[in-house]
């Protein structure tokens, strides 16, 4: 039944008792006092009654779609509002149904989609983790292999050399000073290959752990580029596993190489702490200050790696700049996996 059907029915009905009351009232001046009483119930009743259809027809039906709605509005997305029958408010009812089929279906897609992005970005950080572990496993081995081979030769070559010199005879002296060229050379490819053995694996990560190879990395920057970098490590022995170390440690000559690039600075600052089974490493330079762009952009490959490290032990990182001042890099992370999963 249409709501003002309903309204009209309602307003008929009371006028017609309002009525009835004032034929009652005149007709009943000489009935007694019992009689009188069960006509002004019969009337009341009646009164009720309209008020308890009034009620169901409008009064509950608004009440549904008014719980329905909120329901639907505090995450219940399965609330759906009674629209059996057929006035007004039942069409609003179905309208507000509609709506939240269509939004039930929207969010669900969207909550799919989000899933998929979760997975596909836990995948990526986990490939990504993997690629990291291979690369180091191989730089590595490539670093034992020149180690073993061609570190041998070239020792060998320069003992060769250093007798072929001591039994050149002093007259033979164009000989003499080519083979004191060729001992130089040497030595200059015994430093190169030392140097890029380093780059590739540094021994004092594996045999002396982070701390000596942190100091050994930062003193060697200092002496190369003559720019100070004060350390600071708490505790003085910070023992973490090989994914870890490599981590810090590679986190480490990127940001020092971003210094000697880009930066323009004039100190830096490095400082490493593991407190409470969280390891926390800052470096910082007094430079002219990374801006947002740079640290942001998708072409930032050496930040991403970064990015990329840190996550991969569950941990973040972040890389801010004040224009004048300087740029700040941190990155935090578990201790242990036991502490990641904590
Ligand atoms: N310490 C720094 N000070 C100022 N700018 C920096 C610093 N580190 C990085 N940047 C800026 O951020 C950009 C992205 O750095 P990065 O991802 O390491 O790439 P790349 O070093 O190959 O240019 C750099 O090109 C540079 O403009
Ligand atoms: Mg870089």
């Amino acid at each position: 039944m249409k709501l003002r059907t309903i309204l009209q029915l309602a307003f008929v009905f009371i006028a017609l008792l309002a009525m009835g009351l004032s034929a009652f009232i005149a007709f009943s001046g000489g009935r007694n006092m019992a009689e009188q009483l069960v006509a002004a119930t019969v009337i009341l009743s009646l009164a009720s009654f309209a008020g308890l259809a009034t009620s169901r027809h409008i009064t509950h039906p608004l009440a549904d779609l008014a719980r329905s709605i909120e329901d639907f509005g505090a995450g219940d997305l399965s609330q759906r509002a009674n629209s059996s029958s057929a006035n007004e408010i039942c069409d609003l009812a179905r309208s507000f149904n509609r709506m939240a089929d269509t939004l039930a279906t929207k969010i669900a897609e969207r909550q799919q989609v989000e899933e998929h992005l979760h997975l596909s970005r836990t995948q990526f950080r986990d490939l990504s983790a993997h690629l990291q572990r291979i690369r180091e496993e191989e730089r590595a081995r490539i670093a034992r292999d020149i180690h073993d081979d061609l570190g041998q030769c070239l020792t060998t070559l320069k003992l060769d050399l250093a007798l072929l010199y001591q039994d050149t005879p002093e007259h033979a002296a164009v000989v003499r000073q080519k083979v004191r060229e060729m001992l130089q050379l040497v030595d200059g490819t015994i430093n190169s290959v030392r140097r890029i053995i380093t780059e590739l694996r540094p021994r004092l990560l594996d045999d002396l752990g982070l701390t000596a190879a942190i100091e050994w990395q930062t003193a060697d920057f200092q002496k190369r580029t003559g720019i100070p970098v004060s350390l600071s490590v708490y505790p003085r022995e910070i023992i973490l596993d090989r994914d870890r170390s490599t981590v810090l440690f590679r986190v480490l000559q990127e940001a020092l190489l971003n210094v000697v690039r880009h930066a323009a600075a004039t100190a830096v600052s490095v400082s490493l702490t593991d407190i409470d089974g969280k390891v926390e490493f800052e470096v910082r330079d007094n430079g002219r200050g990374i801006t947002k762009e740079e640290s942001g952009h998708c072409t930032s490959f050496g930040l991403l790696g970064i990015r990329e490290r840190a996550e991969s032990l569950r941990g973040a990182a972040s890389i801010s700049g004040t224009p004048g001042e300087g740029t700040v890099l941190t990155i935090t992370f578990p201790t242990t996996d036991e502490e990641a999963h904590a």
